[in-house]
């Protein structure tokens, strides 16, 4: 078989990278390890920058998110109970859009048309450092090649496309945070219009949502926490220990419908592009959830790489390919540093001291009382310029 670009990973990231291409006439084939219903099986978050939503409007994959979207104009912070609301409208004049990235990625698979190749076994990189790289894979107990003129790695953290780069061309920057993020889903409607990051003396906790009549609840826990330890009962029980009384009493509580525990961790691979093959997504990078930017860098690592592999194939210009890694890297090192700093402020650090908790208050209070600290976290979390 022969393509312009091979994309391995069937998520977010691969599948708009595979639609952009597929509109602009580059052909492209995805393989993906899992099966369809596995990938569409994974709970995860769910805020959309602008830039996203205009990406989903970019691949014509959007008639259901703005139709069921819901669009947010703000957040809550709550700090110790006391509670303060970020209005992103009257700020900067932007909002977010609340819609799963489960939704996003079942849109970008129905709105394609080229192959996909699910349940692709041993996936192998070949010659990628060379002028005609090649990818080989398993399926059925045969072993199958394609020829192509790019590689794309939207495998996520622990793909295949990283762990084939020379380990001296590869500089990675990590954090691992001591704690987890115990999440629930349930079939309520939820707490509050808005979503509610609360910061407490007994850890962090998370009000969001999926949509009027299904929440999504996170609690901060030991990175080393058990899920079994954890009823229902118990997790509701915690929740309202951390939230403003209020919140805790307007808490519409049921039996959870997915319970897990998600470790927190920064990390950067750089660079992001080794000869024909190109990361993007968590195969190159991972923030910790605070910070809502997971898909969305993931999304504008691929809007990048897209118009670069187009611009390579289409106009055989390679501009837009040698400014990829440095590009995103910028872009990705912003997000990192909001997302760490989001953690910083709104969770509790076991070796943090009396001191450090003094200036995650104050750190609190001054973004209360800044008009510039605040328009500064609403452009940020909105989403910074491409
Ligand atoms: N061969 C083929 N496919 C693979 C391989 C492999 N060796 N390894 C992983 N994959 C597939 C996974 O099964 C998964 O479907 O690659 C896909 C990677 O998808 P994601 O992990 O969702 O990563 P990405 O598309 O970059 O999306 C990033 O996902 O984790 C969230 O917060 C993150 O929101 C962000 C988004
Ligand atoms: C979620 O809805 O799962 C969610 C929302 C915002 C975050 C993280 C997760 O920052």
């Amino acid at each position: 078989m022969r393509t312009n670009v091979v994309i391995i990973g069937a998520g977010p990231a691969g599948l708009m990278l595979g639609r952009l291409l597929e509109l602009a006439g580059v052909d492209a084939i995805i393989l993906e390890r899992k099966s369809p219903d596995y990938v569409l099986g994974r709970i995860r978050a769910g805020v959309l920058e602008q830039g996203t939503v205009d990406l989903m409007d970019r691949a014509e994959a959007s008639t259901r998110l703005h139709a069921e979207g819901l669009i947010h104009h703000g957040i809550e912070l709550s700090f110790d109970g006391d509670r303060h609301r970020l209005d992103f409208t009257k700020l900067i004049g932007r909002h977010v859009m609340i819609y799963g990235q489960t939704e996003v990625t079942r849109d970008l698979m129905n709105v394609r048309k080229a192959p996909t190749i699910y349940e692709a076994e041993d996936v192998e990189l070949h010659n990628f450092d060379g002028h005609s790289p090649h990818v080989t894979y398993k399926k059925g107990g045969i072993t199958h090649r394609i020829d192509c003129d790019y590689i794309a790695g939207c495998d996520g953290f622990h793909g295949v496309s990283r762990q084939s780069v020379p380990e001296k061309a590869l500089t990675t920057f990590e954090r691992i945070y001591p704690f987890g993020w115990l999440g629930i889903l349930v079939d309520q409607p939820p707490v509050a219009d808005e979503l509610i990051y609360a910061h407490n003396a007994r850890g962090f906790a998370l009000c969001s949502q999926r949509s009027h009549t299904r929440s999504r609840y996170y609690v901060q826990v030991p990175a080393d926490e058990n899920v079994e330890n954890w009823s229902d009962t118990r997790f509701w029980d915690e929740l309202r220990l951390r939230l403003n009384p209020e919140t805790a009493k307007a808490l519409k509580t049921g039996p959870s419908i997915e319970k897990s525990i998600a470790p927190l961790r920064s990390f950067v691979a750089e660079p992001l592009r080794f000869g024909r093959l190109f990361l993007a997504g968590d195969a190159a990078h991972i923030v910790p959830p605070t910070g809502a930017k997971g898909l969305n860098l993931a999304m504008s690592d691929v809007a990048t790489l897209a118009d670069a592999l187009i611009e390579a194939t289409i106009e055989k210009s390679q501009a837009g390919v040698d400014a990829y890694s440095a590009k995103v890297l910028q872009r990705i090192w912003k997000a990192e540093r909001f997302s760490w700093w989001m953690t910083s402020l709104l969770h509790t650090f076991p070796e943090t001291g009396a001191f450090g908790r003094r200036i995650q208050r104050a750190e609190f209070d001054y973004l209360c009382s800044s008009h510039a600290a605040q328009q500064s976290l609403a452009e940020n979390y909105t989403g910074l310029p491409s």
